[in-house]
């Protein structure tokens, strides 16, 4: 597989920190923790991060933690999040972050894949006004898994104490106080930095591995060309550690970058109002500010006029950047409108780790088009193919693919599994790397990203498969077989609904098994699924062979033109499942 730097050494901590340090920036100020609901406001300079950082790396060194060892991270949004996953990084060692808002049925499925060494986390988070206990989603998580961590490291807050269990669990801040600081160790550029999961298309998500070289250079790369940060510009991913976008850019690339970082553990509303976003890029001056459309989709529902936007100057803020799902035009024209400042939508995977696509902010600001993710980033050989693989001309939508080489931070593999990386993204198109998005590239070279032709969906700027909901509700006693279709939303984009058929002689209320079915996925996905709405079928539309015809169930839904597929078996099942759909208000209206 493609590799980058193959003969370098670095240490990806160092170059986020003692660097600066090195530099002379000690004093300047590396990150800043905003939380509304708890009412805590901390700022850390460069200096002072690194120490930080340097003596968790110390507690983490005398647990056994060393180069090449794994350590889960399931943490809100507090700084400990950002000095464990540094810490991590600075042994030599690989972070997995898990994302808190996952049940821990998703934790186990991670935990036995990476097989960490040490589990660090929290003993709550904060959702709006809730407070929600981390630890006891922890304890059963290690219940569930097959492999089981040496260590936890817990951080008590004072929102809600944890339990600790003796001889497994530590207490982050008296480990703290008697750690000795360790050194940064130097690993190859392949040397993997992080896994991160994300969702495939089954039921077991993939570790995206990143490697150390690659990732570095990207990062430090994107920070200038893709958002025109400098040195000393304070920078502000409106995104959570547990995605991407979190490690990217609320972690390594502003801080690789010499910039300031801002970690916000609030919402987009109600954190208290919908005014969030704006008080903390005035508050901190924020150059540039990047979020999912989601964010701004709810703060306009709840602030259509933008009267929260008053008594915020902005003069600070240079340009807005969205990601993680498509941004359609009226969002796009009411930030921009609302905000008088361009607005940028790149497009980005967890696979890749920064921007497939953008408006190049830090090179040449190309003329916006509504709907388009703009042109490949440098490095990217963005093209659209047939489903035989032939180039398709300007303006014909079609499957999308990046020639390889891929460029530096692309996943080199899938943790444990090159069979898996090779069939998901290599396979399809020899010479490709399949994204697993569809769309068109116009003929001024302007890319569109329509949506996923596979069976992942996103939700609210999370990415879900509907292939492992399908499995959770497979396990239903009353359920024979099922489909689980991502359907329009008008604030998280995509809802997942499922499509069921029960098994002979069962008779259950529809409500009850809606709400049955609901709350299966909430307890082994979460509730960031948003899984609320599911409905009996007399029959779903199959093949010959007896596969279910989901991508023409996407298209129903979508209220898309569809071609009958000749392989169908009972043509007579899609007016009758298309009938139903419209019947339970599934079907987008274009
Ligand atoms: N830990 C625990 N639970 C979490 C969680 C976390 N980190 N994140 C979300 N949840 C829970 C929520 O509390 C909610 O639970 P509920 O059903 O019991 O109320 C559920 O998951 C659904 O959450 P969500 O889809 O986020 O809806 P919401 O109504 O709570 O919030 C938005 C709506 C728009 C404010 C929120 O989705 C948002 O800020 N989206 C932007 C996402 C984003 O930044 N993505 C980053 C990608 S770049
Ligand atoms: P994730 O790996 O969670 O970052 O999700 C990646 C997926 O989100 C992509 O494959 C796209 O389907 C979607 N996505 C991310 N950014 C964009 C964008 N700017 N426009 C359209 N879809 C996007």
């Amino acid at each position: 597989m493609d590799r980058w730097f193959a003969d370098g050494e670095l240490n990806t901590a160092y170059l986020a920190l003692d660097h600066h340090v090195a530099e002379g920036r000690g004093e300047q100020c590396a990150l800043i923790y905003d939380s509304p609901v708890t009412g805590v406001k901390k700022t850390y300079s460069y200096s002072a991060l690194r120490d930080e950082v340097a003596r968790f790396a110390g507690v983490l060194r005398a647990q056994g933690v060393g180069k090449g060892d794994r350590v889960v991270i399931y943490m809100p949004m507090i700084p400990e999040a950002v000095i464990a996953m540094l810490a991590v990084a600075r042994l030599g060692a690989i972070h997995s972050v898990v994302f808190g808002g996952f049940a821990p049925h998703e934790l186990a499925l991670r935990i036995d894949d990476a097989e960490p060494r040490v589990i660090v986390s929290a003993s709550c988070g904060i959702e709006f006004a809730n407070v929600i206990a981390y630890k006891p989603l922890l304890d059963e998580a290690i219940i569930k898994a097959r492999f089981k961590p040496a260590r936890c490291i817990i951080v008590q807050r004072p929102q809600l104490a944890a339990v600790l269990q003796e001889g497994r669990d530590i207490d982050w801040a008296s480990a703290m106080q008697t750690a000795t600081p360790a050194d940064c160790v130097p690993v190859l550029s392949t040397d993997p930095l992080y896994i991160l999961y994300t969702s495939g298309t089954t039921g077991k998500p993939k570790g995206v591995v990143r490697d150390n070289g690659g990732h570095a250079v990207a990062m430090k790369y994107s920070m200038k060309a893709v958002y025109d940060i400098a040195p000393g510009d304070v920078f502000w991913a409106a995104s959570d550690v547990g995605w991407v976008v979190g490690h990217s850019y609320i972690v390594y690339a502003p801080l690789i970058a010499g910039a300031t970082t801002v970690l916000y553990e609030g919402k987009p509303i109600k954190t208290p109002d919908a005014g969030a976003f704006w008080r903390v890029c005035a508050e901190y001056r924020v150059k540039a500010l990047f979020a999912a459309p989601t964010a701004f989709r709810a703060i306009r529902k709840e602030d259509p006029d933008s009267r929260c936007l008053q008594g915020h100057d902005l003069s600070a803020l240079r340009c807005v950047f969205v990601a993680g799902e498509r941004l359609d035009p009226p969002t796009y024209h009411w930030v921009k409108d609302t905000l008088g400042k361009p607005v940028v939508d790149h497009w980005w995977q967890t696979e890749t780790g920064w921007a497939i696509c953008g408006n190049l902010t830090g090179v040449e600001l190309k003329a916006p088009k509504p709907g388009s993710s703009t042109v490949p980033t440098p490095g990217f050989h963005v093209q659209v193919l047939d489903d035989d693989g032939h180039p398709l001309p300007p303006g014909k939508q079609g499957s999308i693919v990046v020639k390889r080489p891929l460029p530096p931070s692309c996943l080199p593999t899938i943790w444990g599994d090159f069979a898996r990386f090779h069939n998901d993204y290599l396979k399809a198109f020899p010479g490709y790397y399949l994204t697993g998005d569809g769309g068109y590239i116009d003929d001024e070279g302007y890319v569109f990203i329509m949506g996923r032709i596979d069976d992942v969906i996103n939700v609210a700027g999370h990415r879900l498969s509907t292939g492992e909901m399908e499995e959770i509700l497979a396990g239903h006693p009353a359920i024979a077989e099922c489909c689980v279709i991502g359907v329009h939303d008008e604030l998280k984009g995509q809802v997942p609904v499922g499509l069921v058929l029960l098994k002979n002689g069962v008779t259950i209320d529809q409500q009850q098994l809606e709400a049955e079915l609901a709350n299966c996925i909430r307890h082994e996905i979460g509730a960031i699924a948003n899984f609320r709405k599911a409905f009996v079928v007399p029959r779903l539309p199959k093949t010959r062979s007896g596969k279910i015809l989901r991508k023409l169930l996407r298209q129903i839904a979508a209220g898309d033109d569809f071609p009958i597929p000749s392989t169908i078996d009972d043509p007579a099942s899609i007016p009758e499942i298309a009938s139903l759909m419209a019947q339970h208000g599934l079907i987008q209206k274009r």
